[in-house]
């Protein structure tokens, strides 16, 4: 389905947040405006239309779309009148399979927006923008969607169900952006080792690109980086940059979180990867006062750390999501506890100190 709502020439902006998934719908939904003759501003008070690609991932990123909706109603008030469109994230909790609330709650909530649409709604169904702008680095969604349902997490809803890209179209799309200028490409998904039919063959298809010199790839998750990705990994042309979400160094918050690992089994994965590949570096994604974590579980995080020796993590303070599996646990780690562990680790991993 193609967006038609946008009758006549329109000047737009997007204002994006949330990860690079987004980023990528954005770059997509701006190649297909653009095709459909309406032209992308990057000043948002000369755009007749705005189109927010939203984040649920916290409270704070859905606080963060609620302040600018509200921003730009003051600004209506006065003589500028852009057309609001709200999609994302916050939109796909609503409108897709999975709920998490319904449209009329959301409407409700934001009176101020005209229109709430999917990107698939927005962007139709093709994946390869008619002008996708070229850069160094380029980045491709291999799939869409989480099966996982982490307790804490809003991505199963938001996204739906895991879907993949097919092979052959992918190695089609990279071999154009190639021919374009891309030297770099960083692929993505929620869970891209678990990429159907196979990642290690997507992977080692990729290399074979002639004039492309870098792979990266994003998000990896620990309980599905098979022997044979790795052996794919050992490639030249891969990113040595790895990031691995741990969440927990704590046995009991990762059965919680209903992470399938032990902090044990996540050492051991990282000692095999860093004996395939020597000079790796590894990355995370922390959350920290989940419900019921004790001071000694964050300590367990903390040595967890220490031992593996990330070179960047993003740390997270938990946050309750409506919906969700561990909405119905209390809460009960209170913030002045949340920012002094949040602390720790920014400390210890981000600025290298402790
Ligand atoms: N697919 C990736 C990323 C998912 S969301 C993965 O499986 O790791 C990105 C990060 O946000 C997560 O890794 C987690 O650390 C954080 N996050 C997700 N839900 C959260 C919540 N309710 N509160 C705090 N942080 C959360
Ligand atoms: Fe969320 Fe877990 Fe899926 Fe990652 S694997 S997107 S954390 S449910
Ligand atoms: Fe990404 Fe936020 Fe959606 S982290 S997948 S934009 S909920």
């Amino acid at each position: 389905m193609r967006y038609n709502t946008l009758v006549k020439s329109q000047i737009y902006f997007i204002k994006t947040f949330g990860c690079q998934m987004n980023e990528a719908d954005s770059q997509r939904l701006a190649a297909a405006l653009t095709g459909q003759g309406h032209r992308l501003t990057s000043q948002i008070d000369q755009a007749t239309v705005v189109v927010i690609n939203t984040c649920s991932v916290r409270e704070a990123a859905e606080n963060r779309v609620f302040g600018l909706v509200e921003k730009l109603a003051k600004l209506s008030a006065k003589s500028y009148q852009p057309k609001v469109i709200l999609t994302g994230c916050m939109v796909g909790s609503a409108r897709g399979k999975r709920r998490r609330y319904t449209l009329t709650q959301l409407k409700n909530r934001l009176p101020q927006v005209k229109e709430f649409k999917t990107i698939s709604e927005l962007v139709g169904d093709h994946p390869l923008p008619v002008t996708r702008p070229c850069p160094a680095e380029v980045l491709v969604p291999i799939m869409e969607g989480c099966n996982h349902f982490c307790t804490y997490c809003v991505v199963p809803y938001a996204r739906g169900a895991e879907v993949s890209r097919p092979l052959d179209a992918l190695v089609t799309e990279v071999e154009a952006l190639v021919k374009q200028g891309a030297k770099a490409v960083t692929l993505l998904g929620q869970n891209v080792n678990s990429y159907q039919p196979d990642f290690a063959a997507l992977l080692r298809r990729l290399q074979t690109i002639n004039r492309l010199q870098k792979i990266a790839f994003l998000t990896s998750n620990p309980w599905d980086l098979t022997d044979e990705i790795i052996a794919a990994m050992r490639g030249p042309k891969v990113d040595r940059q790895l990031h691995l979400p741990v969440q927990s160094g704590d046995d009991v918050i990762l059965k919680k979180m209903n992470r399938p690992y032990t902090a044990a089994a996540y050492r051991q994965l990282v000692a095999k990867i860093r004996r395939a590949i020597p000079e790796i570096r590894l990355s995370t994604d922390i959350i920290v006062g989940f419900p019921g974590e004790t001071r000694a579980q964050f300590a367990r995080t903390v040595a967890l750390c220490r031992q593996v020796g990330f070179n960047q993590a993003y740390i997270a303070r938990y946050s309750p999501r409506p919906g969700t599996a561990a909405f119905r646990l209390a809460d009960d780690v209170t913030p002045a506890e949340k920012k002094r562990r949040w602390r720790v680790l920014e400390a210890l991993i981000n600025r290298g100190k402790i």
